[in-house]
């Protein structure tokens, strides 16, 4: 009657730099073996049988990094999708990307586009990746799309509700992240997506991200299905629903 598996996980990928520095290497090698760690997570999920994966590579927040940092993790990103996608398609994944992308570069985005359109027809596992995406930013562009609808005459201002703006977030074809997942001490959200985590069960973890292997993840599972959701209901009302 509890959580059970979640559908879709949502994770900020946080602590790259620490490992790396604990290590006495540079912060890149750390995001070197974090992209490891993504290609593990990603083929835990599929095996598992979850639906939906979103991991937060880079927030519009990023950009204030050294430009030696940002650089790197352009390259390494375009590496990354270079040498996986394939892989990916062989197995049945679908590729996405969400964020203001066109800030990398044309180079990146023809590849991002190309990948999307080589796997969007696969259905196993939905691979979202959050690049130059802040929360904010999301709920902003969809506030800017609805604006045209009342510009045009085709939507009244006073008709607005929360489910108007929903197919114009980034990711109104997903449902809402079941577990959102953060590694590396910190408990914030640093604007990942704000809207789509209203109920999510929330689930944070000392443990760096390149040390995020399988078991970690399975404890992150076992925690949320623990949990029972409520959805602003009671208790009882939940346990009565699974009942009936
Ligand atoms: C997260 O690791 C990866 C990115 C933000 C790209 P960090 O690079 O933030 O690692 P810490 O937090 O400095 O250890
Ligand atoms: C959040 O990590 C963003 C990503 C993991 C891509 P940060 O390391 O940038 O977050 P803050 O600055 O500690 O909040
Ligand atoms: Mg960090």
């Amino acid at each position: 009657m509890e959580g059970g598996l979640p559908s879709h996980v949502a994770v900020i990928m946080d602590g790259n730099g620490r490992w790396a520095k604990a290590r006495g290497q540079a912060r890149i090698q750390g995001h070197r073996k974090g992209v490891e760690m993504v290609r593990e997570l990603v083929a835990a999920c599929a095996e598992k049988g979850i639906r939906a994966v979103t991991l937060f590579a880079f927030s519009s927040e990023n950009w204030r990094r050294p430009r030696l940092e940002v650089r790197l993790l352009r390259q390494l990103f375009l590496f990354a999708l270079d040498r996986e996608i394939t892989k990916l398609h062989d197995n049945d994944i679908q590729f996405r990307a969400i964020g203001d992308i066109g800030a990398f570069g044309p180079e990146i985005v023809q590849r991002v586009r190309d990948a999307e359109a080589m796997t969007c027809h696969n259905k196993r596992l939905r691979l979202t990746i959050a690049a130059n995406y802040g929360g904010r930013w999301d709920i902003a562009q969809a506030c800017a799309r609805v604006a045209l609808e009342v510009r045009a005459g085709t939507l009244e201002p006073a008709a607005i509700t929360p489910d108007t703006l929903v197919p114009y977030l980034s990711m109104a074809d997903v449902p809402e992240p079941d577990l959102f997942i953060r590694t590396g001490g910190e408990q914030r959200i640093s604007n990942f997506l704000l809207w789509q985590l209203a109920y999510t069960e929330l689930y944070f973890t000392p443990v760096l991200w390149p040390d995020f292997d399988r078991k970690q993840f399975d404890l992150a599972l076992e925690s949320f299905a623990g949990r029972q959701r409520r959805f602003g209901r009671t208790g009882d009302q939940v346990e009565a629903a699974w009942r009936a």
